[in-house]
């Protein structure tokens, strides 16, 4: 089975360019199938959530064409089944936005419950409560989500929890809905804009993504179009978070300033260095981290998809933080394995009391969810001596090729799925 096998020690030091948003491609991706049109979309992040979004669009009978790595051509003109059914798809959170492509183009659609990592139990409730305003009748039955809808009519929709899913599931449908739809309490994060005005440029009417009241008025059809997803907030914010805890100096490249601010001003008041620039900011971690406290709130606050980073980050600072993670239930899981590495981690509910140590040890640990995995590959490069990572698929669903970028920033990292290859990065560690 794959593995991250690393040495800790070396300050990270170098550029590094963010890949495509992951969550704003897979809302694309599905909203791609709303026209009978070609559709192009550039800068796809290369990794495996992407691809069973796109086997998945290809099952129900849309034309997939891969340019390359990172760019896709989709025409859905020939989609023939509103019934989602492949295997991979449901292990997929974002899975469900094909329930909202669906039924706003073809007023009908099945779909397995989502899948998703194990951070909460993150129900579906919003996205139906929108579909139901729209006129859609919605089911769950034998352990897919059934919509159906005579036709979409616009509504004042209010959420009653701000859910990022929710918000772009709901502006699908009613894109094609007719009239006027209002959603009030929407969330705000940068991938809500990026679909939004990906819709747009398909020749949707979509206004005031990006705040908590968002204006959609239905039109007949959607064009075809060519569109660059926006660069990974998440991805990029991980990579200073890597400059902090190796005490390193990285140029993270590619990557929109002002979506960074809420993880910008946390490495700020953790001792680090940052200088922005237009499209790129550098971070600066020579020194031993301050401590600091952080609670996760939907965008413009600190994101949720951040806070294992920081507890990594934190769990080596000089002193005590607190972390609060508001928006899912169960997303301390890598403490246990930090605790392994010598972390000193208390986890009362929703929030961790993390008291900072000298240094972590390596160890053998296991990515218990994407940004998790993502965590404690930094706790590991952070730590003395080597550190194994198994169960990295997790991490493969959300990072481009995290081991080549990692290592051309100084890392002592290799991808090993053998005794033999192991043994082989130990001698060649030294
Ligand atoms: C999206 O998940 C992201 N996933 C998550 O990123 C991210 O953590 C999350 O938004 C918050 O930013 C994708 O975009 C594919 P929510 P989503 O609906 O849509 C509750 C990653 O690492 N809720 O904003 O599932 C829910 O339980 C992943 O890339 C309901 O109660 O998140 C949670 O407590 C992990 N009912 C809160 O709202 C609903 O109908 C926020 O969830 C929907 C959500």
């Amino acid at each position: 089975m794959d593995q991250y096998i690393m040495k800790g020690g070396n300050p990270l030091v170098g550029e590094v360019t963010v890949s495509g948003a992951k969550n704003a491609a897979l809302g694309i991706l599905a909203a791609a199938i709303m026209t009978d049109e070609d559709v192009r979309i550039d800068n796809l992040p290369d990794v495996s959530d992407i691809n069973v979004m796109l086997n998945a669009i290809e099952e129900i009978g849309a034309r997939v064409e891969r340019i390359h790595r990172n760019a896709v051509r989709i025409n859905a003109g020939t989609v023939n089944a509103v019934c989602v059914e492949t295997e991979n798809i449901r292990r997929m959170r974002a899975s469900y936005y094909l329930i909202g492509a669906l039924l706003g183009k073809h007023k009908s659609a099945t779909v397995p419950m989502p899948g998703g990592c194990q951070i909460g139990s993150r129900p579906i409730d919003q996205h139906l409560k929108g579909f139901r305003a729209l006129g859609a009748d919605c089911r769950i039955t034998n352990g897919n989500v059934i919509a159906d809808a005579a036709s979409l009519s616009g509504s004042h929709i209010y959420l009653d929890i701000v859910s990022v899913g929710a918000t772009i599931n709901i502006m699908m449908a009613a894109a094609l809905a007719k009239g006027k739809t209002v959603l009030e309490n929407a969330a705000k994060e940068p991938h809500i804009v990026d679909v939004a005005n990906f819709l747009n440029s398909m020749g949707a009417n979509i206004k005031g993504a990006g705040t908590d009241v968002i204006r959609i008025t239905g039109v007949e059809r959607l064009h075809g179009t060519t569109y660059a997803i926006i660069p990974d907030q998440i991805e990029a914010g991980t990579f200073m978070f890597a400059a902090a805890i190796t005490r390193g100096d990285i140029m993270v490249r590619n990557l929109i300033p002002k979506h960074m601010e809420a993880i910008s001003a946390k490495l700020l008041e953790m001792g680090c260095e940052i200088l922005e620039f237009d499209d790129a900011i550098r971070v600066v971690g020579s020194q031993r981290l301050r401590p600091t406290n952080i609670k996760t709130l939907p965008y413009p606050g600190y994101p949720t998809d951040m806070q294992p980073q920081a507890g990594a980050a934190l769990a080596v600072a000089r002193g005590t933080s607190v972390v609060i993670e508001s928006i899912f239930e169960n997303r301390f899981r890598y403490a246990d394995e930090l605790a392994r590495m010598g972390a000193n981690i208390k986890i009362e509910g929703n929030t961790a009391v993390i008291t900072g140590v000298e240094r972590l040890t390596g160890a053998e640990i296991r990515a218990c969810d994407l940004r998790a995995g993502a965590a404690l590959v930094l706790a590991g490069l952070s730590a003395e001596g080597i550190t194994t990572i198994s169960d990295i698929a997790y991490i493969q669903r959300g990072y481009e090729h995290f081991e080549e970028k990692l290592r051309a920033l100084g890392a002592e990292i290799a991808l090993v799925n053998s005794e033999r290859e192991i043994q082989k990065f130990m001698l060649c560690a030294g």
